[in-house]
């Protein structure tokens, strides 16, 4: 039987899971969370799939040790690359953003033509690929590397000419493919949802693995009983590294102030 009331750990390479955090907070606020954030060595989208893994271990350790009873990776990379060796790992469960993600694109695609945008390391994996193939194996999927759009995210350059520029550059080649659903596949990109609908224009349904991870989260918690029925949650973050930009960039991807902050060596 699983203690309801341990929290759920949340493991990102950098500050960008903040967005899946936000998420979980609005659908689940009574879940205690606590936030692992790699920000010593982030990005990891741009590593080799050995050493996302090492890194990745190292992290999920971590949070073990914080008594977690659920492990969510909320980082694609991560996803993408370790989640199975990790699983397999582990005495608690799991759950990755790529299942989520796939899932609500085959859910909402009409024409099966689905975009995806990802890390370099995401896209390289093929994992959303397989994950929407082995859904529904009709459809087509074109996939675009598109990593300067996390710089910037962090950067606040969101809304910016700048950004405006490299959504049409990475955006251009999907769009001509007549896709009807692009997946934001990578925690940075919700931030940059009103630019990437701009290109993408009214006709391609953005799916935000971020939102959709939340959902099966609390899917996964509703059918293993182990939902926090307390009152409200706490969020403790924990970080390799507190850089100047902390602050500002928190506040961005979480959209509420970080109350509790401590650095920990992985
Ligand atoms: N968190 C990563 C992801 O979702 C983006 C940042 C990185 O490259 O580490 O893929």
């Amino acid at each position: 039987m699983i203690n309801s009331s341990r929290p759920i750990g949340v493991f990102d390479s950098g500050l960008g899971g903040l967005t899946v955090v936000r998420a979980l907070l609005d659908a689940l606020p009574a879940e205690d969370l606590v936030y692992l954030g790699d920000t010593a060595r982030v990005p990891y989208g741009t590593k080799s799939a050995e050493v996302i893994e090492r890194f990745t271990l190292e992290g999920a350790t971590f949070l073990l040790s914080t008594d977690i009873k659920l492990l969510v990776l909320a980082c694609n990379t991560m996803s993408a690359t370790s989640l199975p060796a990790l699983a397999s790992k582990l005495s608690i469960p799991v759950l990755g953003v790529i299942e989520p993600g796939a899932e609500g694109a085959c859910k909402t695609s009409r024409s099966g033509r689905i975009g995806i945008i990802g890390t370099s390391a995401t896209i390289a994996s093929q994992a959303y690929r397989r994950a929407i193939l082995r859904r529904r194996p009709e459809c087509q999927v074109f996939s675009q590397a598109s990593p300067l759009f996390v710089p910037l995210a962090e950067e606040g350059w969101e809304e910016t000419e700048v950004a405006l520029l490299v959504a049409r550059q990475y955006l251009g080649p999907l769009v001509a493919q007549q896709i009807d659903v692009l997946v934001l596949g990578c925690t940075h990109y919700p931030l940059l949802f009103p630019t990437i609908q701009q290109v993408a224009g009214p006709d391609i349904r953005l799916v935000d693995s971020a939102t959709q991870t939340a959902a099966e989260v609390e899917r996964h918690l509703q059918s293993t009983e182990s939902r926090n029925t307390g009152a409200v949650g706490s969020l403790r973050v924990y970080l390799t590294d507190i850089p100047p930009s902390f602050i500002g960039m928190a506040g961005r991807f979480l959209g509420r102030p970080v109350a509790h902050v401590e650095r920990v060596a992985l």
